[in-house]
């Protein structure tokens, strides 16, 4: 196990999910439309579906293309198509696992303003707290953080090798944590 390294697994992931879910009915947004940030917002998102039963559209952004070189900017590797017009005057609540730098929300949030949607909410399941490279657009007024962390590098469990150990290495952290009286999943 590596200390330097935040372990999630896919039951700590489904519990901030419904926590999330929680937020987002007491905050009174009630949105239309899920749309999911691939790849690291597809399992939260469709988790999000089981809480809040909207339809789900996804769009691949990053930061690496197809041939995993780094690019200057956040590129698309997959878009709304015919569908875009489904998001003009629509709540969307845009989900992606975890907020780093921001640059890839923030230029997701732009791509999805020019369809007129009426609102976006942006919702992750870890934000890290650190100096972003970029803001979000004013537009933004409804964020949604299912946990706060430092710059730790987080271990997803879709990034697995062995589900087991990664599951194990999560529980030691956690166990390590809660002798320090630190109860992170209540
Ligand atoms: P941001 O807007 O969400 O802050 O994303 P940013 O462009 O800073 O992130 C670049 C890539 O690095 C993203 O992957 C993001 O998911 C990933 N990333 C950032 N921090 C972590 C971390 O702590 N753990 C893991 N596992 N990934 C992290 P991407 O290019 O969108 O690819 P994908 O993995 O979502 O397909
Ligand atoms: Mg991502």
């Amino acid at each position: 196990m590596d200390d330097k390294k935040f372990y999630v697994s896919y039951n700590s992931v489904h519990k901030l999910v419904k926590k999330l879910s929680g937020e987002l009915l007491a905050s009174g947004y009630d949105p239309d439309v899920i749309v999911a940030i691939g790849s690291g917002g597809f399992i939260p998102a469709r988790i999000m579906k089981t809480f809040i039963n909207r339809p789900i559209y996804a769009v691949g952004i990053s930061y690496y293309g197809i041939d995993k070189k780094h690019k200057d900017h956040p590129t698309k590797i997959q878009w709304i198509d015919e569908v875009q017009s489904q998001l003009e005057g629509k709540k969307v609540l845009l989900i992606d696992e975890v907020d780093d730098t921001r640059a890839t929300l923030a230029y997701c949030v732009g791509e999805l303003l020019k369809f007129s949607p009426e609102e976006i909410a942006v919702l992750v399941l870890h934000n890290k707290n650190k100096e972003k490279d970029v803001e979000f657009p004013v537009e933004i007024k409804r964020y949604f953080a299912g946990m706060e962390l430092a710059d730790l590098w987080i271990k997803y469990p879709w990034d697995a090798d062995d589900i087991e150990v990664h599951t194990d290495n999560e529980k030691q952290m956690l166990d390590a944590l809660a002798k320090e009286g630190k109860e992170l999943y209540t």
